[in-house]
């Protein structure tokens, strides 16, 4: 164990992921692709058959062909242990899910931790453990960090290699935000954990991505706040967006378009209208405004940011409403969070919907990437009385109102004249162009004048 000691500038060759969902399949791939033999495991027997099998454990843009084009490499297991036996590195992405508090359960984490813990017990070579799960700051030191040694009985530092290392990726991008990152951010444990990984990542990115080492605290804290920004970002977009709604030739994006262009703003995430949603960001502001109150911080920000995001859907809904008459359908084109996307956490379109048939409204959704036989399988299925088609032009031909609630390409084509005779309600403004001149549509920009937008 001399060299476990003092450390190695050697980089791992053996990576093994644990939890093989959206983000840990992506990644698995993403490392065979860089020529390296991974191994996969998961709890979920699906899971591990279909990664054996050569099929994505989760729907991702090109994850099959890569999972296809590198199938020698990869395997699967739902043995935690043989992950231990037959890795250097192990990347831990198993869920951390939101608590009512707006803190993450790290339960997952922990059995994960207490596996690999048991099996390092009996291992003679150099492992490092990289937790990639969002946690709050602190989790990996007082709550993971002791859960391996107790089972291991080897000490972090000594025994085996601890990091806190999150990915900054979109899902529907993900392999190529895992190999072409921004930056690396790297939360170790010691000083030779970090040089493992750093080592590491240097031979599977396919860029120069610079990295940023420090402290594991800080860079939980650097994964939350990182998140939380962009959702301030989106939302103060979003107020722009109704105060241009409520001034004379009021247009969003020739204010927003101009702040782009400034070096310290730019335009990423800076759109106006819809509000933001999927598995991270509202979860992510939520979180921090949590560490906040704990360490007695004032959370205003964070509350203000996630009240305003909260609330939009319901105005739309009250707009809607106010349009309609009894028997009404409304048409939802775009449940997922965005396009390319299957996910419909949070997802603005799915909000909308669920508002509208809380009130009794009928709603017809329609969402390129999810099918209408797909959509029973939905857990929020059960929560949302809708009827989800596979054709936008069938919903927008039942509804007398339509909701443009995704800038999905796949809307961007459909006839003006589908329009006629609808309100039109465009998160995005995709359609003003060819909408908002015409006689025989109503049609409502979000960020656009008039003033009857809500
Ligand atoms: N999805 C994203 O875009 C994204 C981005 C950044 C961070 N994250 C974080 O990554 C983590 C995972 O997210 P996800 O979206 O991939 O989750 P997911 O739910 O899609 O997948 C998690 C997988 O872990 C498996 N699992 C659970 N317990 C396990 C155990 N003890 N051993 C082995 N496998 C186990 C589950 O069966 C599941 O397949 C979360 O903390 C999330 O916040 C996700």
């Amino acid at each position: 164990m001399a060299d476990v000691a003092h450390g190695l500038a050697n980089a791992p060759t053996r990576p093994a992921v644990i939890g093989l969902g959206k983000l840990g399949a992506a990644m698995a791939a993403a490392f065979a692709e860089r020529g390296l033999s991974v191994l996969g495991v998961d709890v979920d027997e699906r899971a591990v058959d279909a990664l054996n099998a050569g099929r994505p454990p989760a729907p991702e843009a090109g994850l099959e062909t890569l999972i296809r084009r590198n199938r020698d490499r990869l395997g699967a297991t739902t043995d935690t242990a043989e992950a231990v036996v037959r890795s250097d590195i192990v990347f831990v992405i198993v869920p951390t899910p939101s608590r009512s508090d707006g803190g993450f359960a790290t339960d997952y984490a922990a059995a994960t931790f207490r596996a690999i813990g048991a099996a390092l017990r009996h291992k003679a070579t150099p492992l490092t453990v990289v937790l990639t799960s969002t946690v709050l700051p602190g989790a990996t030191r007082n709550t993971l960090l002791p859960v391996l040694e107790q089972e291991s009985g080897k000490q972090a530092g000594v025994g085996f290699h601890l990091c806190y290392s999150p990915e900054f990726i979109a899902l529907g991008s993900a392999v190529r935000d895992f190999l072409n990152p921004d930056f690396i951010l790297i939360g170790e444990h010691e000083k030779v954990a970090g040089d493992r990984l750093e080592a590491f990542y240097g031979t599977v990115l396919e860029n120069d991505a610079p990295s940023r080492r420090m402290g594991l605290e800080n860079a939980e804290l650097a994964k939350l706040a990182l998140n939380a920004y962009v959702t301030n970002k989106i939302t103060f977009a979003n107020v722009l967006a109704d105060l241009c709604e409520r001034l004379p030739g009021g247009d969003v994006d020739a204010v927003t378009g101009a702040l782009a262009l400034d070096s310290r703003i730019g335009g990423k995430y800076l759109t106006g209208g819809a509000p933001y949603g999927g598995p991270c960001f509202p979860r992510d502001n939520a979180a921090l405004a949590r560490v906040a109150e704990d360490l007695k911080v004032d959370a205003g920000l964070m509350h203000a940011v996630d009240r305003n995001n909260h609330e939009r859907p319901h105005t739309w809904a009250r707009y809607l409403q106010a349009w309609l008459a009894p028997g009404d359908t409304v048409a939802v084109l775009g449940l997922a969070y965005k396009p390319g996307s299957h996910v419909v956490e949070a997802a603005p379109g799915l909000l909308l919907a669920r508002e509208l048939a809380a009130a009794g409204i009928a709603v017809v959704a329609c969402d390129p990437m999810i099918p209408a036989d797909a959509w029973a399988a939905y857990p929020e299925a059960e929560a949302v009385t809708l009827t989800v088609v596979d054709d936008a032009r069938d919903a927008i031909g039942r509804a007398r109102a339509v909701c443009l609630a995704s800038p999905d390409p796949a809307f961007r084509d459909l006839s003006p004249d589908l329009f006629a005779g609808r309100l039109v309600v465009d998160f995005w403004r995709r359609h003003a162009g060819v909408l908002a001149g015409r006689a025989d549509v109503t049609y409502v920009g979000a960020g656009l004048a008039p003033s009857d937008a809500p």
